[in-house]
């Protein structure tokens, strides 16, 4: 069994690699620029952990990690032009660096690449596989809907808000996971306790990452902080500010929305701040990371196996960028 940083290694070791032709170099040089920024490349490793509870890790677990990364990298290049980001990993995104065009079509030439891996898998394993894929990318595309539409409305509710992050991110988590222990072999109960799991850290995952795109430091996170409040993205913060404030705030907090004035960053975080959003996000990750440890909990499995699990999941809310 290996740590995070086993894997990390491990995985690189064979994603560090192009994935792409020579030419168009105008296509493909921006796909392999992307590439080369890196990431925490937890989804690919949450898969090839997955796969190690039921034994060695097996070579159809690595192509699985290979797609979902070029998946999730596909994902986040369109996701920056949606949410107007010109930084990422620290570095320029796509379509600030190069064009909005070249943005949009790299995006999609590593959508199609990630298939060529999902293709490679065992043929008994790649029809349960590549349906678990295709939900998984509807549902990113419905909760990426979701989450700009929210933009326009001011009566989001909480559990509004967990259905659209659900959709956007925690079902990726959760599909890397049963994809990996598919592949290992595990039963249906199995699978429905590791996806489970996936989903809840999931939601725990984009708590945090909310919450570091108000509250991180910038060098970090490699993102632009304030960017969510820029966008009037209604995240648990801004559910939490909306719930809590004074008649005063909330009239502040209206005209920072509709108007969007160049101090608006600042003042929206002091009346988060003013409005404990700290404790509520505590509160929330760690709601959802016990059913997440719940459910790793009910698989019929040695606890010395679960180990790397439990710690990356602990990492993954406590994190800092
Ligand atoms: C960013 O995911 C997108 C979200 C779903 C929040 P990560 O924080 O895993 O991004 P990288 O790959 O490590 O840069
Ligand atoms: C992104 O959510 C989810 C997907 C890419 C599907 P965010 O918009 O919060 O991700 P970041 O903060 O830009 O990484
Ligand atoms: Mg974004
Ligand atoms: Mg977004
Ligand atoms: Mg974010």
């Amino acid at each position: 069994m290996h740590s995070f940083n086993e894997l990390t290694t491990i995985f690189s070791e064979r994603f560090n690699t192009t994935h792409f032709p020579e030419h168009p170099s105008t296509l493909y040089e921006p796909c392999n620029y992307f590439l080369s920024l890196g990431g925490k490349r937890i989804r690919p490793v949450l898969c090839l952990m997955a796969n190690e509870l039921f034994g060695d890790i097996h070579e159809d677990a690595f192509n699985a990690a290979i797609a979902i990364e070029l998946f999730h990298n596909f994902s986040l290049i369109h996701d920056d032009i949606m949410d107007a980001a010109s930084l990422r990993r620290s570095m320029q995104t796509i379509h600030t660096k190069y064009n909005q065009n070249t943005a949009i079509l790299s995006g999609d030439v590593m959508l199609i690449r990630s298939y060529d891996y999902i293709n490679k898998i065992t043929a008994k394993y790649l029809p349960k596989v590549l349906h678990l894929f295709n939900k998984t990318a509807r549902e990113v595309c419905e909760g990426q809907q979701l989450d700009m539409d929210f933009e326009q409305k001011n009566n989001v509710l909480l559990d509004e808000y967990i259905h659209m992050i659900s959709l956007k991110t925690s079902v990726l988590i959760a599909a890397s996971l049963e994809i990996g222990a598919t592949i290992g072999g595990a039963g249906e109960a199995n699978c429905n306790h590791i996806y489970e799991f996936g989903r809840n850290l999931g939601i725990a995952f984009q708590i945090q990452d909310d919450y570091l795109d108000a509250f991180g430091n910038a060098d970090k996170v490699g993102k632009n902080i304030g960017g969510d409040i820029k966008q009037n993205k209604k995240t648990f913060l801004m559910l939490h500010a909306l719930a809590t404030a004074n008649k005063q705030q909330l009239a502040i907090m209206q005209d920072l929305m509709l108007n969007n004035p160049p101090d608006k960053v600042a003042k929206m975080l002091a009346i988060y701040k003013d409005c404990n959003v700290d404790d509520w996000a505590i509160a929330l990750k760690e709601k959802y990371l016990q059913i997440a440890l719940q459910h790793l909990e009910d698989m019929a499995l040695l606890s010395t196996r679960k180990k790397p699990l439990k710690d990356l999941a602990a990492f993954l809310i406590e994190r800092d960028y």
